[in-house]
């Protein structure tokens, strides 16, 4: 069955305490915690001071994805703050490799990313480092935007590619998904989705947990 992972980006963060809660109640699988630094991406998010805070209210599995510039510099802080997987952008650090290992070396799992406009090839000398795989289905920096479907085909060559090399990475796609476009997601071979703007647009959150799944 597929996996959930709500963007926190989209949640109220006035209650989120409460909006936890409802998460853990509604079953999803993961948090996914979108940090972003005004350089990477045109956009300031959140980072270590809430990231640590959500820590203590929840044992839900924390999924950060860090849209942000020389990642190598802030690995070591994500995972002390309370991460279980930190995901990382290629194209944010010409030492993929050590920031991926350096995450390892804090017994976290290590996620990797491209945007939309990175061919996905580029990943192969280092899938077989990686815990996870995020293929970006928007040009990251905002919720809210429509999914961009020539990306599916990324999920494929990464499903194959596990296959054809014995490999176990969760593949795991961001932006604008839906009901509709995850559907499409899980034909691919999708473990895992992130869902922002649609998944808090519901009160009750069972609901886009079943719809995502294809329940
Ligand atoms: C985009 C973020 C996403 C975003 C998804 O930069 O990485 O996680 O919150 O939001 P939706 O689901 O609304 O596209
Ligand atoms: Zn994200």
């Amino acid at each position: 069955m597929v996996k959930i992972a709500p963007s926190l980006l989209s949640c109220d963060f006035t209650k989120l305490q409460e909006e936890v809660k409802k998460l853990e109640e509604s079953g999803v699988d993961y948090l996914h915690f979108d940090v972003m630094d005004g350089q990477f991406v045109p956009n300031i998010s959140f980072g270590l001071p809430i990231l640590e805070q959500l820590r203590q209210i929840t044992h839900l599995p924390i999924d950060s994805h860090l849209m942000i510039a020389n990642p190598e510099v802030f690995v070591g802080q994500f995972a002390d703050a309370g991460s279980d997987i930190i995901t990382v952008h290629l194209e944010a650090t010409p030492h993929i490799h050590r920031v991926l290992q350096m995450i390892r070396q804090h017994d976290k799992k290590a996620g990797v990313t491209i945007n939309p406009g990175t061919n996905v090839n580029l990943l192969d000398p280092i899938l077989s480092e990686v815990d996870l795989v995020l293929v970006m289905t928007v040009n990251p920096g905002f919720g809210g935007q429509s999914f961009i479907e020539g990306m599916l085909e990324k999920i494929s060559y990464l499903d194959d590619y596990r296959k054809a090399n014995g490999l176990s990475y969760e593949i795991e796609v961001d932006g604008g998904v839906n009901a509709e476009t995850a559907a499409l997601c899980r034909e691919r071979g999708a473990d895992v989705l992130v869902a922002g703007s649609y998944f808090f647009k519901h009160d009750d959150y069972h609901e886009p947990v079943r719809r995502l799944r294809g329940e």
